[in-house]
């Protein structure tokens, strides 16, 4: 059997950061009710002319270089993004480019908030049955350019990054196992409206309602897990690490408390990153490993939830 195991880890932030107290002066709110609300404290944005290839450049560079390899190594290279730099080329390709690296496959993957474990999930995919022998997996955002900063209700919540991993082909996982859902019905609950022939530009930002993206989420997430360990044969006790995705703290608590894991085997960022959507489980990832307390062969269990709406996790032996 062939599995994937990930080789490395890199990700980046853009320089320019944003504090609740600066958005008292944009919208009406309060640097209090987004830390209660919400856990996020600040937020990084990109600045004039930077752009999501940036950013995915930095962190694929920061993860090869863990991972010990050049990017001619690799052999397919995957962005997970929703606010790609151009409608096409993709910011794969573009990505490619920049690394120097030509023929392998490249492509981006939307899938929002969990575009990131989606892209785990195809790239596993490759490897396992040998199209592929080592891969770039990017979560890239730069949800700042769909931000309303006049709508308070979204525009507290988000942030600009990247991440990534490089996997390789091994005898033994890495992954263990990937589940990847939608559900259409929910699509006007998390969306930006405009698109090819209805462009106004009032359409070209997010719209959400939070309260009922929240409800479903929670309960959501609270299924995904435990569809992971059933599938698995695992117990509770069994995960040493949850990476989720960072929407809200109190999404991130009550995912734990459905695992009965304490807060400090949850890998939190969302005070320093907000939401950056399919860059925030990578980001997360990469700040555990670098810090040294994710350690190899424990057991990780990465969970994401988004617009569509998507959902799913990744289990990993790391
Ligand atoms: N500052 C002050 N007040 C605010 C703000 C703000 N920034 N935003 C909303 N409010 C007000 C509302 O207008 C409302 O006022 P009202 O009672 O007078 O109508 C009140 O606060 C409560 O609003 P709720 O929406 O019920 O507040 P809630 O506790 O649900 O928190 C939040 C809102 C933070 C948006 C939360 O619902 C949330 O995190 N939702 C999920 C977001 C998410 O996970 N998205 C999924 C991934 S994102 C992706 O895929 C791109």
């Amino acid at each position: 059997m062939t599995y994937s195991r990930i080789l490395g880890t890199g990700s980046f932030l853009p320089a320019r950061t944003m504090t609740n107290a600066d958005l008292e002066s944009l919208v009406d709110t309060t640097a209090t009710w987004i830390l209660e609300r919400t856990g996020i404290e600040k937020r990084h944005l990109v600045s004039d002319g930077e752009t999501c290839c940036d950013l995915a450049e930095a962190a694929a560079r920061n993860a090869l270089d863990a991972a010990g390899l050049a990017p001619t190594d690799l052999d397919l290279i995957i962005v997970a993004t929703t606010t790609p730099d151009q409608f096409f080329p993709s910011t794969a390709c573009l990505l490619q480019q920049r690394l120097g690296v030509r023929g392998c496959a490249a492509f981006d993957l939307q899938a929002v908030c969990t575009g990131f474990v989606y892209a785990l999930g195809v790239a596993d995919q490759f490897i396992r049955t040998g199209s592929a022998q080592r891969a770039l997996v990017v979560g890239a955002e730069t949800l700042s350019r769909i931000t309303d900063w006049t709508d308070r209700g979204t525009c507290v919540l988000f942030g600009d990054g990247a991440g990534a991993v490089v996997l390789e082909a091994a005898t033994e996982p890495g992954i263990i196992s990937t589940h990847l859902h939608a559900d259409g019905a929910y699509k006007d609950l998390l969306q930006v409206p405009g698109g090819l022939g209805n462009g106004h530009p009032e359409l070209q930002f997010m719209q959400m309602k939070g309260n009922e993206v929240f409800r479903v989420a929670v309960t959501t997430l609270g299924r995904i897990v435990d569809e992971t360990l059933e599938a698995n044969g695992l117990s509770k006790s069994d995960i040493d690490w949850l990476i989720p995705h960072q929407a809200n703290i109190r999404i991130i608590q009550a995912t734990a408390r459905k695992l009965d894991l304490p807060m400090e085997r949850v890998v939190v960022t969302v005070a320093d990153h907000g939401n950056t959507s399919a860059a925030s489980i990578p980001l997360a990832f990469d700040r555990a490993v670098r810090d040294g307390r994710i350690r190899r062969g424990e057991l990780l269990l990465m969970e994401a939830f988004g617009g569509g709406f998507t959902w799913g996790s990744v289990l990993v032996r790391y």
